[in-house]
């Protein structure tokens, strides 16, 4: 199956240190803006199903907001327990103002 980059958002969606909820082709995809950069990733924790949209990022992680699981945002790594499953990242591209993420259809 072919990435298709799909604007997802403006980058003036997502505050500089937030992760912000978006639904693209029926899908939850979280955008995350830290250090100036953004990063995309699923919004499903993979411990229990957390909404990892509504958590918050230290040094670059996402933390669950349900039991405190987290991962990088950069790669998608489980950091923490009690999750020891990465989750999926997606490729970002930024244009203008617009945000650009890699989908599969
Ligand atoms: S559901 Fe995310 S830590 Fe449990």
């Amino acid at each position: 199956m072919q990435d298709q980059m799909i604007n997802v958002c403006s980058l003036h969606d997502v505050p500089e240190g937030k992760a912000k909820t978006f639904v693209v082709n029926d899908r939850d995809i979280v955008i995350a803006r830290y250090d100036g950069k953004f990063y995309a990733f699923d919004n499903l924790c993979t411990h229990d199903g957390g909404i990892l949209g509504d958590g918050e990022i230290y040094d670059g992680e996402i933390e669950c907001p349900r039991h405190g699981a987290r991962f990088d945002i950069t790669t998608g790594e489980a950091t923490m327990m009690p999750a020891v499953a990465d989750i999926e990242t997606y490729d970002v591209h930024v244009d203008n103002d617009d945000i650009f993420v890699a989908l599969s259809d």
